[in-house]
């Protein structure tokens, strides 16, 4: 039994075999074909945190491979009355056969995992979210081919797209340039994660400088509603503008896991650019976590 709370879960190989099945698998539903290995199978899905796409990618998911997706979220289970993560895992995990967790503390999808007789999935913690790496790699990979040796910069807040993306360059070996403000830097251990292939800088143009990709997140994530203020503040010149774009050379894709605000981490114009890559980004969030879910539930 396997379980997915970081990228770190999957050797590189699995990696790169996952994004081909990922291919495969959109390449199938474009063409309309049933293929549903998992019928009879459900994925408990709980979320303490909003999410649109990790949701629906994952319930669409099931029920296109034949299987079903249970929604729950603590306000309508005991687990938002304390009955504990642990209970809860092993009461689930005796009734379906994979489940997927959104939450605020990476503890808990460790409690969980560590009681739970079925593979546990990471939708998102405030360290890591591994599902968004894998569809962003599927997306670049569509684009450019391997990602392996290329140039990424990350613009932004330390957060845990960051902290993903720091795993992804360690693991499958690209060159991450991180332009992050001082205070708002991850982690000096989640850093080392990525090696030599890690370097960071104080300014996004520096950083962007002839790369094949240019992506950012949101400067408060989910959970920091009320430090908006002082990140707007601190994040003021870490947007990624035209400017920044330019910078990085015509052929740069640029990349961002959605919700977005405009003007804030990115401009208007090179959301909806011809360098930008989202909508098929967020796509890819459903061929992506279906070939996770066929990985984790047939395979192992
Ligand atoms: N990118 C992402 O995880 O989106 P949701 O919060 O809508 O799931
Ligand atoms: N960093 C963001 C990602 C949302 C998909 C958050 O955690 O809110």
């Amino acid at each position: 039994m396997r379980h997915f709370l970081t990228l770190r879960d999957l050797s590189a190989e699995e990696i790169h075999r996952l994004l081909r099945r990922a291919a495969e698998l959109k390449a199938l539903h474009y063409e309309g074909a049933l293929h549903q290995p998992l019928q009879g199978r459900v994925l408990g899905m709980l979320f303490e945190k909003s999410s649109t796409r990790t949701r629906v990618a994952f319930e669409a998911g099931m029920a296109q491979l034949g299987g079903h997706a249970i929604f729950l979220s603590p306000r309508d289970t005991q687990l938002g009355r304390g009955e504990p993560v642990e209970d809860t895992a092993r009461v689930l995990s005796s009734m379906v056969d994979a489940v997927m967790i959104r939450t605020y503390g990476h503890d808990q999808l460790e409690r969980f995992a560590d009681r739970s007789s079925v593979p546990v999935i990471n939708g998102l913690s405030d360290l890591w979210h591994p599902c968004q790496i894998l569809a962003d790699l599927q997306t670049f990979e569509a684009h450019r081919g391997s990602i392996v040796d290329r140039r990424v910069a990350w613009v932004g807040d330390g957060n845990n797209m960051c902290n993903s993306w720091i795993e992804a360059a360690g693991l499958l070996g690209f060159d991450l340039r991180l332009a992050i403000p001082p205070g708002y830097r991850p982690d000096p251990d989640v850093i080392a994660l990525g090696g030599h292939r890690v370097q960071l800088f104080d300014d996004p143009y520096q950083a962007a400088d002839g790369v094949d990709l240019v992506t950012t997140d949101v400067w408060a994530s989910m959970g920091q509603e009320s430090e908006q203020g002082s990140r707007l503040e601190a994040f003021r010149t870490f947007c990624v503008t035209e400017g920044v774009m330019e910078q990085a050379g015509p052929d740069a894709l640029f990349m961002h896991c959605l919700p977005a605000h405009r003007g804030e981490e990115v401009e208007a114009l090179v959301l909806e650019g011809a360098q930008s890559l989202v909508w098929e980004e967020a796509e890819n969030r459903l061929h992506a976590q279906k070939a996770l879910l066929e990985f984790l539930i047939l395979e192992h």
